[in-house]
């Protein structure tokens, strides 16, 4: 390892780090240990504005885009050159847990400001990105903020959005974007050298095989779906079984079949119905109203178009004499990373001693959208008990530290290799 590396990585502080990810858990904290932090509420505006001044504090200058993704930024020697991006999300579950995204916002900040406090020149400008709304459970789709900024979703289409507490993004985006204060204007798209994401792992993995981390070698894709099936409302105790019309049989009938028929041997396909809602709700009446989310992933496109193409087929079938009506309201493609840039994390880690994986990502990421835009890696640190999107999720300080270790040397690196 060179004496610039060796001196940036001196002055990379876990404790630090540790600190502003226990500060920034007490923003939305909840009384079982996790956060609840979603996007475009005053907690998630809080989280957005504290970390822009954690940046301003080390001089890096602050950018937001027209949906609130937030840029920080470290100026390199030439001022021309594309910059090295780096982050995740701020935004959590409801029932969310502590490092969730944060982590790699967080680790962003440390590695950056360690090679600053090293006072290494990188050529080309260093940022930490706080992605809006990766997790879309507020507002839908997931990753919105990564997805407008690619294109893969218009400004407009996000503002027409409702929460699911009924708020309206379009009236909320003004009042997000105006949190940070003066922040300089980063136009959607813009071009970027190189990203990469650090993140819990979500999963049980590095954590059983005890490995310290994931150099992640593929992002599955995601695609979301509501139906809503419909039919008569009806007296429960007076209504005989061949009268009725009822939305919430047809909906069961629906979900058991799909959930039977979606699993595989391999267990590849991950189905899962997370939103149930049944109208008019009461115990008496016979449901005359359903909806449901289906969240569906795969790592191969293909076999997601055609369990898609299944979802509908089976929907249709089994909705008896009910209406059924099942729409895409979300997706993003299995994304490939770039080898050159994961060649560069596992060979950091080597020279370090720190056991480390190619893993596959059962998670979307909103590195998932980067490689859109330029070549994408991502880092993983274990999950205790691959427990997430849980107000118990939790990781230890030192993988933390040894992941911004890592990501410090690798961007100086990225830096050094894109230079030459
Ligand atoms: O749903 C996901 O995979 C991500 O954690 N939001
Ligand atoms: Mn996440
Ligand atoms: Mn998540």
């Amino acid at each position: 390892m060179n004496a610039e590396v060796k001196e940036v990585m001196a002055h990379v502080s876990g404790e630090r780090l540790w600190e502003r990810l226990m500060r920034l858990a007490e923003i939305g904290a909840t009384p079982k240990g996790g956060v609840n932090r979603q996007a475009f509420t005053p907690e998630d505006a809080e989280a957005r504005v504290l970390v822009a001044e954690w940046a301003r504090e080390l001089g890096f200058s602050v950018y937001q885009d027209d949906i609130g993704n937030l840029f920080l930024r470290r100026p390199g020697q030439d001022a021309s050159r594309l910059p090295i991006v780096t982050g995740s999300h701020l935004d959590s579950q409801p029932t969310g847990g502590r490092f969730d995204g944060v982590l790699g916002v967080l680790v962003a900040l440390e590695a950056i400001q360690a090679i600053n406090e090293a006072g290494l020149d990188t050529l080309h400008p260093l940022e930490v990105v706080a992605w809006m709304n990766e997790e879309g459970s507020r507002y839908g789709p997931v990753c919105m903020g990564s997805s407008v900024y690619v294109g893969r979703m218009q400004l407009d289409e996000a503002c027409r959005t409702v929460s699911t507490d009924g708020a309206s993004l379009a009236d909320e985006l003004p009042h997000a974007l105006a949190a940070v204060g003066d922040a300089g204007k980063r136009e959607f798209g813009a071009p970027m050298a190189a990203y990469v994401e650090t993140h819990i792992e979500q999963g049980p993995v590095l954590e059983e095989e005890g490995i310290q981390l994931g150099v992640v070698s593929g992002i599955q894709g995601i695609r979301w779906f509501q139906c809503e099936v419909t039919g008569s409302a009806a007296h429960a105790g007076t209504t005989p079984r061949r009268m009725r019309r009822d939305a919430g049989r047809a909906a069961m009938r629906m979900i058991t079949a799909l959930d039977d028929e979606f699993t595989d041997a391999e267990d590849s396909i991950r189905f899962t119905v997370g939103r149930f809602s049944v109208e008019p709700g009461s115990p008496n009446v016979v449901p005359d109203r359903v909806t449901f989310s289906i969240d569906l992933r795969h790592p191969d496109t293909a076999t997601l178009d055609v369990l898609t193409d299944r979802i509908k087929v089976v929907c249709d079938e089994l909705s008896g004499p009910c209406q059924v009506n099942v729409e895409q309201t979300g997706g993003v493609a299995p994304a490939a990373m770039a080898p050159w840039i994961t060649d560069i994390l596992a060979g950091v880690a080597s020279d370090l001693g720190i056991f480390h994986k190619h893993i596959p990502s059962g998670a979307v990421h909103d590195a998932s959208n980067m490689v859109a835009v330029c070549p994408v890696a991502m880092l993983f640190i274990p999950s205790h008990e691959g427990i997430s999107h849980n107000e118990a999720e939790s990781s230890e300080p030192e993988d933390c530290r040894a992941a911004a270790e890592v990501l410090a040397s690798s961007l100086v690196r990225i830096d050094r290799q894109l230079g030459e």
